[in-house]
């Protein structure tokens, strides 16, 4: 049978109201000036970044507008683009954990949840697609049983 949404509300991918591109520029701005600061991201992001670290914030700003705006700015792929780095669940525990004190020291709660909820999840989904987490997969590789 067809399931039709039309008639329901589902806040839980509703653009979330309150949020603007003035505040997710100051968010990314605020978030990436600390993850530079950190002692374990910073190299991460300096070594990878240092001569398009402009470009950088654009994308992340395209990024969280497309989740936040729906406005369909973002066509990257996050899990390749994370590929190339040794990332480790304390590093993503060490990102969410910057993420959410900075989204609440630049949002209204409301706001903050909302970001932290997402990028939440996010992180979840590329740890699963690195293959490192409490939730990795851990498929054996293509050829070996
Ligand atoms: C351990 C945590 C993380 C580290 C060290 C990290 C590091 C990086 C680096 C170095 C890049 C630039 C890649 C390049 O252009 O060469 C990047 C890109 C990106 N990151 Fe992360 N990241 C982390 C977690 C996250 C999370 C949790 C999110 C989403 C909530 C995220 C979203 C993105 C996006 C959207 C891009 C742009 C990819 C593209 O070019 O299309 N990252 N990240």
């Amino acid at each position: 049978m067809a399931y039709s949404a039309t008639n329901r509300s589902i806040s839980i991918i509703a653009p979330a109201r309150g949020v603007t591109e003035a505040l997710i520029r100051r968010l990314v701005e605020t978030f990436y000036g600390r993850v530079l600061q950190d002692p374990d991201l910073g190299p991460i992001f300096k070594q990878a970044l240092s001569h398009r670290w402009d470009e950088h914030l654009g994308i992340m700003v395209d990024f969280w507008s497309s989740i936040a705006l729906r406005t369909g700015r973002y066509h990257g792929k996050p899990h390749v683009a994370h590929a190339a780095f040794d990332l480790t669940p304390d590093l993503f525990g060490r990102w969410l954990e910057l993420f959410e004190a900075t989204a609440r020291d630049v949002c209204e709660p409301d706001v903050a949840a909302f970001f932290i909820d997402r990028a939440q999840r996010i992180a979840e989904s590329l740890q699963i697609g690195l293959g490192i987490g409490p939730k990795a997969l851990n498929l054996a590789p293509a050829g070996r049983s």
